[in-house]
């Protein structure tokens, strides 16, 4: 789990390599490195930790050259993070860059050391490079010894190769995400869009068994096998800004505030004449949803399996099919009961989320129907399924998930209506009005910010919360805490309210807080119940109520009001403030808000 970026072209390229690594950051960031070859020379600057110490090594160094490189930045898999284990790694004529794991790197390494290969670093990768100079020595040009060597590979990798011996770039991908970008001022590699969009909105998206071979003057797709393969070039209209952080601190902070705009880019188009019509563009579905389809099952990860447990709730009461709701990393491995009148609806932001595209792979060999969500334009989940409804949150930076998680339950919301609508003709417009309001009242509710930030500074030194919602309210409370606890390393848990006092009451006094959604909908006298509960054992309270709920101050220490929507609609609104309050108690607290420890945006691995 790693970015990549490559360049070959006319430039001095290490200030375009260093720009790609920004970019890609959120894919990985425990230490960074580029290759530049310059006039047959290869020189390569590693440094451990965060991509600025790779750029203080760097801007120390004098005429730092080359118009053909590659580079990297990590999350650790094999090896600890360190100069030594960080990539490009290189051997005698070649130098690499890899994405992914290599499963069979054990048995490959031993095959070196026996060959008398001096391995220099604790990783998986560096095998790649070892084998390609392995093969390469007995004979075979460039090409053929990438090809040899990628026969002998097993995992999931995306690599790029540069030679001190010829000025090429070669690239080729399974099971890892990259891209081609195309200018008049060179050609680029990367593992994802944002790291190259200043430079061209012309791309190639690689397929799995993809090699490209990139001269200053030509590039070439082929098979393992050399075979040429066409491709599509795709222009996108995404501006580089939209990927940037602009005037906010932190592109989580950005990515918050985008949420009005991002629902409302996912209704468009979508929700037509004010909620009288509805058009997912997925008609290739409707005779199966209508005459076949027994049973849904949601598979997701983490925020988006959060968006999935909102799945089936508003797929259950607005359309009545029935649903199941798993994490992907489970649902791969129990053998569940699938088959061809089973609904498979994957639900990624990236879109490369390892165990999510498994639970497809796995899917779609029981021959069930492929219906994913996904936020990123053709990558792997949507280009494994028979149809995809993507959100329209723009690029999400930040690794803690916030505008993604609005936009699927947007999508998702409209996928209950289309259900229903394929299987009784009648369309709730009265829902759809209501969901036209909502990137309205999203805002709104940002308005509040100052006033939420007061609150992250009263409450951000405990170290313990609880989160509470009914119903549909409860994912959101899962979400809440998810939140809070990536980013501010505070402990927090969730829990329907009504299962409070079968155990997690035990936890309460005054040193827990508790963040109880008590908005107007279904159960409110129940939850209101369920905090009073709490009062009594004087744990601190913060509400999440409706706008006009007058009694509410008088059982809780603070209150956030939202306004009053649907009771179908609530979770879109009650999740913000949520997403706030994590946001400013991370700030206060100094955290690196963006790239949290121990985390990465895109787990391609399992
Ligand atoms: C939490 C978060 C993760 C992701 C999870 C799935 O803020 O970002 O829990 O939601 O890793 O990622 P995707 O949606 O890309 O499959």
């Amino acid at each position: 789990m790693c970015g990549i970026v490559g360049y070959i072209g006319n430039n001095d390229c290490s200030d375009i390599l260093l720009d790609g690594l920004t970019k890609l950051e959120y894919r990985g960031y425990d230490s960074a490195g580029i290759a530049l070859l310059n006039k047959g020379i290869i020189t390569r600057y590693r440094a451990n930790g965060k991509l600025r110490n790779l750029k203080k090594v760097i801007y120390s160094v004098k005429n730092v050259e080359g118009s053909i490189g590659i580079a990297h930045t990590r999350w650790a898999t094999h090896g600890i993070p360190s100069e030594k284990n960080a990539h490009p790694h290189n051997s005698e004529n070649f130098v690499i860059v890899h994405n992914g794991i290599i499963e069979n790197y054990r048995e490959l390494k031993s095959f070196m050391i026996e060959n008398g290969t001096k391995i220099s670093s604790d990783t998986d990768s560096e095998m790649i490079v070892h084998l390609i100079e392995y093969y390469y020595k007995k004979n075979l040009n460039f090409e053929n010894a990438v090809i040899k060597t990628i026969k002998k590979l097993e995992g999931a990798y995306a690599v790029l190769v540069i030679s001190k011996l010829e000025e090429k770039l070669i690239a080729f991908k399974k099971d890892s995400p990259m891209i081609i970008g195309l200018s008049d001022e060179g050609t680029y590699v990367a593992s994802d869009v944002p790291a190259i969009l200043s430079y061209t909105n012309k791309f190639i998206y690689l397929n799995d068994g993809d090699l490209v071979i990139i001269t200053k003057s030509d590039m070439k797709i082929t098979d393992f096998e050399l075979s040429p393969k066409e491709y599509n070039i795709k222009t996108l209209n995404i501006s580089p800004l939209m990927a940037e952080k602009g005037e906010y601190k932190h592109f989580m902070l950005k990515e918050i505030n985008e949420q009005s705009r991002s629902v409302a880019d996912t209704f468009r188009g979508r929700i037509l004449k004010g909620g009288d019509e509805l058009d997912l563009d997925i008609s290739n579905l409707d005779s199966f949803i209508k005459n076949d389809l027994q049973k849904i099952v949601i598979t997701a990860c983490g925020t988006s399996w959060h968006s999935g447990l909102i799945g089936k709730y508003l797929i259950e009461s607005i359309a009545r099919i029935p649903v199941e709701v798993d994490y992907a990393s489970e649902y791969r491995y129990r053998n569940p009961i699938l088959d061809k009148n089973t609904l498979v609806i994957p639900i990624s932001q990236s879109g490369e989320t390892a165990d999510t595209l498994a639970a497809v792979k796995m899917a779609k060999k029981e021959d069930s129907k492929i219906l994913s969500i996904c936020n990123v334009f053709n990558s792997s989940i949507p280009r494994e399924s028979d149809a995809v409804l993507y959100t329209y949150a723009g690029p999400e930076i930040g690794v803690a998930s916030t505008k993604a998680f609005t936009t699927q339950m947007s999508v998702i919301l409209l996928l209950a209506l289309y259900f229903k609508k394929v299987k009784t003709s009648v369309l709730d417009k009265k829902i759809l009005e209501g969901a036209l309001l909502l990137p309205e009242n999203i805002n709104k509710i940002l308005k509040t910010s100052e006033y939420i930030f007061t609150l992250s500074q009263k409450y951000h030194l405990y170290s313990d919360f609880l989160y509470l919602g009914r119903g549909l309210n409860f994912p959101i409370a899962l979400e809440g805490a998810l939140k809070l606890k990536e980013i501010s390393y505070i402990h927090a848990e969730a829990y329907p309210a009504g299962e409070m006092k079968h155990g997690p009451i035990a936890l309460i006094d005054e040193n827990m807080p508790t963040f109880i959604i008590v908005t107007d909908g279904n159960n409110y006298d129940k939850v209101l119940s369920n905090l009073q509960e709490i009062k009594a054992r004087k744990g601190k309270v913060i509400a999440i109520a409706t706008e006009g709920n007058k009694e509410i101050k008088d059982f809780c220490d603070d209150v956030i009001f939202v306004p009053k929507t649907l009771n179908l609609l609530e979770p879109f609104l009650n999740v913000i403030p949520m997403q706030l309050f994590s946001y400013f108690v991370a700030d206060i607290k100094g955290t690196d808000v963006d790239q949290p420890r121990n985390l990465a945006k895109s787990v391609t691995v399992e």
